[in-house]
């Protein structure tokens, strides 16, 4: 099939030729900077978007389907969300987004690769991957390969779906995966390490295998309970979301459904953070402070404070308060998330004493590192571990991203430090921020696209 490239939204992710990073904008046609003046203490109310790392899988789980999978809240903006809607329609997908709504019908899918092309710009892509296999007894999925923040191999997704009967051969670049006669076979799969994808793909490929199917040190992400809700809704049989152990009873067929997306947590977090940086008091609206109770525990101690009012977080930071140092380690869910991990050392980098961050799920996610140091952060990186010696003020400065959140961790850096801060190549936070500017522009923040 060629790609109608009236379909695709967004060729500006494709990487720059001889690039290593996966998600290098060639085209410098829109604006690609972001530029800050530190200073401006928020005040004001900012949305919520529906979780990206949610939204992805859902998608997804259409595949699993003939009938319509409606969604709501959810974040269609975002450049990632276009490159898998670009995927989906390459499949044969109808999809239809407006505002935060999004359809999708999946009956007329006659493909089965998912290629190269469009995989690199996403990793999440590899999620179609157990769906695929499951409704159609195979599957072609490039792999993704490393990124910025780790290698990031596929090995569990494959494994555990071999042991569901699949026979995978890695060949050229692609995961060529067929199940055996009959279909996927439920088995009993005890993941070597928690993985959020891999629970996510075998969740989903399970729920039309035949038999029943557990999955064994599986991740508890609340992404995972709302995809697993969702495909409850959908005539699943899934019991033990949220904890180590999921068992799914398979079914010969799933049907459509209507399902509203779990507010985006990540978000939530960094507009935490943004509002314990820069002080004044900002309420986030359709939050879930149940979901973030790591990230929400650390922040107390640092002496912020916190209040709910419904699905509303307030968040307040008395006036001349200087925040204090504390030590934070990366965990899988209920543990602090990786994915707010920058954001606190761009916090850290200015309060009161030190403060430890140890990195234990990827292997090189201290990018931002460097690049807060040449604002004047005093941050040194031992291995896995970084120690961040708070500063008295940070300096505005030309910073250049490498991952969405190290993006996102140079803008709240941007927002308190004195002068202005240009962070470049922004079509990273526009992979996971819905109109970033807007919802930080709205609380007062002195910030503009260039
Ligand atoms: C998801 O990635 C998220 N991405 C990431 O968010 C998030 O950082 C990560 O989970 C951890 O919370 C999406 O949901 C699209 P993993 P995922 O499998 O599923 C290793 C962001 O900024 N591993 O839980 O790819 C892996 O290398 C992004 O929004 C294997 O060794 O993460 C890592 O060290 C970045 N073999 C660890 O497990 C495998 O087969 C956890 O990764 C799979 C994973």
């Amino acid at each position: 099939m060629q790609i109608d490239p009236a379909n695709i939204w967004d060729k500006e992710a494709l990487p720059s030729q001889g690039s290593n990073d996966m998600n290098a904008n060639p085209k410098a046609s829109a604006p690609d900077k972001i530029k800050v003046i530190g200073g401006n203490p928020l005040h004001g109310t900012i949305p919520i978007s529906g979780a990206k790392n949610c939204a992805l899988k859902l998608m997804c789980a259409s595949l699993l389907t003939e009938g319509d999978m409606h969604f709501e809240n959810s974040p269609n903006s975002l450049r990632d969300m276009k490159s898998q809607t670009e995927l989906l329609e390459y499949l044969g997908c109808k999809i239809t987004a407006r505002g935060s709504s999004m359809t999708i019908n999946a009956g007329g899918v006659n493909e089965l690769t998912a290629p190269y092309d469009i995989v690199r710009k996403m990793r999440g892509s590899i999620l179609v991957l157990g769906p695929l296999l499951a409704r159609f007894g195979e599957a072609r999925v490039s792999l993704p390969g490393g990124c910025a923040i780790g290698t990031r191999p596929v090995d569990m997704h494959i494994k555990a779906l071999e042991e569901m009967g699949a026979e995978i051969v890695l060949d050229e670049g692609y995961i060529n995966a067929r199940a055996p006669q009959g279909g996927l076979q439920g088995a009993k799969i005890l993941f070597p390490k928690v993985s959020v994808g891999a629970t996510e793909n075998l969740l989903m490929a399970a729920t039309l295998a035949k038999g029943t199917t557990i999955l064994a040190n599986a991740a508890r992400e609340p992404e995972i309970i709302d995809l697993g809700e969702c495909l409850i809704k959908m005539g699943a049989k899934i019991e033990g979301l949220g904890t180590d152990t999921i068992r799914i009873e398979g079914v010969s067929s799933l049907n459509g459904a209507n399902h509203s997306v779990v507010p985006d947590r990540i978000e939530t977090g960094t507009y935490m953070v943004a509002a314990a940086m820069t002080g004044g008091s900002v309420r986030l609206q359709n939050a879930r402070l149940e979901h973030l109770s790591a990230a929400v525990g650390h922040l107390a101690q640092t002496g912020v404070e916190l209040d709910q009012d419904g699905q509303d977080i307030i968040i307040s930071r008395e006036t001349g308060l200087r925040l204090q140092g504390i030590d934070i380690m990366t965990e899988p869910h209920p543990g602090f998330p990786t994915d707010l991990q920058a954001q606190f050392m761009a916090m850290l980098a200015m309060c009161e004493g030190a403060g430890m961050v140890t990195e234990t799920i990827f292997e090189n996610r201290f990018m931002h590192v460097p690049e807060l140091n040449r604002m004047g952060a005093n941050i040194t990186v031992h291995g896995h571990s970084a120690i961040v010696r708070g500063v008295s003020k940070l300096k505005g400065a030309e910073v250049m991203a490498t991952d969405l959140r190290a993006s996102v961790a140079l803008v709240l850096a941007g927002l308190v430090a004195e002068g202005e801060t240009t962070i470049n190549r922004i079509y990273h936070l526009e992979r996971g921020y819905e109109d970033i500017v807007g919802k930080l522009g709205g609380c007062g923040a002195n910030i503009r696209k260039a």
